[in-house]
């Protein structure tokens, strides 16, 4: 598997499963895993740190992802204020397609990887839930986290992102014509994975 360049793009809206699904595919296939909502929430945590974003996207380091705090919902918010920005998402687009077509293959995780990031991806997977199914799942996150948070607070913050994503002019949030849609509001992470693994084969006969 040394030599692929396969890309898996896996795109959906907040705290669908896409990062635990893209984690263990790739970890399963031996390919390389880029969580590219990290990239606006490393701009986003700069800007709430009184930085420029178009700036803070343009000089973003390897070490600004590894940030103890960019999984707090004001960090996703900000994430989601900054993404709206066309120049933010363009400095971060050469970084993205570079590591998508890396020798080894990978999976990057998303909301525009399958349209605007790799729209020739092998594989275009778009992982969906609903809202209510979402917000627990991530208000079980923050929590056993440490993060102080209700569940009303973690549904509007998912609510309020999905409608932020969805309506940006720039690289909105939706499936590719050609991505396969898995709704895991009824499949445990297994499931989920194995559904995703499936159409991986599928697709690709790896
Ligand atoms: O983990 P969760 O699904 O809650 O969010 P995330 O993937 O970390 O993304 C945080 C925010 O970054 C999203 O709400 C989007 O506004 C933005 N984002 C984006 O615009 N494009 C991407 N490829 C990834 C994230």
């Amino acid at each position: 598997m040394a030599e692929t360049r396969v890309t898996i793009a896996i795109d959906g809206p907040a705290a669908a499963g896409k990062g635990t699904i893209s984690k263990a595919v790739a970890k399963e296939l031996g390919f390389a895993h880029l969580d590219t909502g990290l990239l606006y929430r490393a701009v986003g945590a700069k800007v709430l740190a009184g930085a420029e974003a178009v700036e803070a996207a343009r000089s973003l380091t390897a070490d600004d992802l590894q940030a103890g705090t960019l999984r707090t919902p004001e960090v996703a918010q900000a994430a989601s204020k900054v993404a709206v920005i066309a120049e933010v998402r363009a400095a971060l687009v050469d970084f993205q397609r570079a590591f998508a077509r890396r020798l080894g293959g990978a999976v990057l995780d998303g909301r525009d990887i399958g349209t605007v990031i790799c729209p020739n991806a092998e594989v275009k997977l778009f992982v969906t839930a609903s809202a209510k199914v979402r917000a627990e799942r991530r208000y079980l996150e923050l929590s056993t986290g440490g993060h102080e948070v209700s569940r009303d607070e973690v549904l509007a913050d998912v609510k309020a992102r999905d409608e932020r994503d969805m309506n940006r002019a720039e690289a909105p949030l939706k499936p590719a014509e050609d991505a396969v849609l898995i709704d895991t509001s009824e499949l445990d992470i297994d499931a989920a994975v194995a559904m995703a693994l499936r159409a991986i084969l599928d697709k690709t006969g790896l």
